[in-house]
């Protein structure tokens, strides 16, 4: 009976642990904390399933449980536990009745590729990545590129608008270059109109001499266009990292309205990259400008309701990674947001306009189970008329 009590607790467990980890890391506190919090949460949640079989060990056929029970600081703690574990299924359970795709988006397939079968080569480099590799159904040096359709009535009939997102590139070193420029090369094949790359691009210093290699070769007819994410803070100072950024033609998009004219209209660009870089504070409601696409780009997608106020179209996002690791049935477990695993990727209504939070492409660890690295492609089309749509 004792394990009727200890799942749920132990659930219950690694949920509080996995909180806060998640809260911690949506912070734009120093890097020294959050890893410390880091270690000392993924130390505490793995610590009764530990301590469990080896206390029974020591303590022969004395039970664990009744060990527990009688201390009162944890037996209040295990009980807690137990009603966290009730809270996190109900919550789970309304998060997973209530989300509905949005109506406008259309999911038109995949292609997942091999990038270590393409190149014929083992792209990973480093004690860890060497050893995450062997971690059964890892999925780091894969790419998926997904193909999405968003209907927006901004744009008009017969015309469309092909926009790519690169997100999360997590430069350093644990992945060869050699992945990234066939990222890139995929993209070129792609034809986009624009390009958007949403921060966490380098982590190392030594990794910003790849950068023209490869943010150069990339094209994109209109433009490409960047923000910095958290990461990108461990360059220092971080105007070497925009500097080299810019030099390879992308434009940085920040504080103030872009605008960019192309085929299927007037686009209004903006960047946000709060918590950890300052700018977007400064940005001002758009007057009598409404025809115009509104489209944002942000690291994180916990900048929604500072979103909210400006009336945006479409929001492009990145930063959670899709939380890496997806439990079967439960799916992520860690994502780094105030709002945990509710962002963690997909497609989400934003008032009347839409939010996509990407996979990313990688991560300061080299592991993704059921979570394949993402580019996304995206064409923006005019909805069909409802005459067409009934035929
Ligand atoms: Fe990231």
């Amino acid at each position: 009976m004792d394990w009727l009590v200890w799942i749920p607790a132990f659930v219950g467990h690694v949920g509080i642990c996995s909180f806060f980890f998640n809260r911690t890391h949506a912070t734009a506190w120093p890097q020294f904390w959050r890893k410390l919090i880091e270690k000392i949460v993924v130390l505490g949640s793995a610590f009764p399933l530990l301590a469990l079989p080896i206390w029974l060990w020591i303590s022969g056929s004395v039970s664990f449980f009744a060990q527990v029970q009688a201390s009162w600081l944890l037996a209040a703690y295990l009980w807690f536990c137990v009603a966290a574990s009730v809270f996190f299924l109900v919550t789970w359970l309304w998060r997973i009745n209530h989300y509905r795709v949005p109506q406008t988006w259309q999911n038109r397939g995949s292609e997942v590729i091999d990038a270590e079968r393409e190149l014929k080569t083992r792209l990973t480099h480093g004690l860890l990545a060497q050893t995450l590799r062997w971690f059964p159904g890892n999925e780091a040096t894969k790419i998926s590129f997904d193909d999405y359709r968003i209907s927006l009535r901004k744009i008009p009939q017969g015309s469309q608008l092909k926009i790519c997102q690169i997100t999360d590139l997590h430069l350093t070193g644990q992945i060869d270059v050699a992945y990234f420029r066939l990222l890139v090369e995929r993209v070129n094949r792609w034809q986009p109109d624009l390009v958007f790359v949403t921060g966490d691009i380098v982590d190392e210093p030594h990794c910003l001499d790849w950068i023209p290699s490869i943010f150069e070769p990339l094209r994109a007819k209109v433009g490409k266009y960047y923000i910095l994410g958290n990461h990108d803070r461990r360059i220092r100072p971080e105007s070497e990292l925009r500097k080299r950024l810019v030099a390879t033609g992308l434009t940085r998009v920040a504080g103030e309205w872009l605008m960019v004219d192309t085929e299927a209209g007037t686009l209004a660009l903006a960047g946000n990259e709060l918590p950890w870089f300052a700018g977007a504070e400064a940005l001002q409601p758009l007057p009598g400008q409404t025809d115009c696409i509104r489209i944002l780009l942000t690291h994180s997608p916990d900048q929604i309701e500072w979103a909210k106020q400006f009336g945006f179209d479409l929001i492009f996002a990145g930063h959670t990674h899709g939380g890496q690791i997806r439990l079967p049935i439960f799916g992520p477990m860690i994502c780094p947001s105030r709002y945990g695993v509710r962002y963690a990727s997909g497609p989400f209504q934003v008032g009347s306009g839409l939010m996509h939070v990407s996979r990313g492409i990688s991560g300061d660890r080299p592991i993704r189970i059921k979570c394949p690295p993402e580019v996304g492609f995206f064409t923006l089309v005019s909805p069909v008329p409802e005459s067409q749509a009934d035929g």
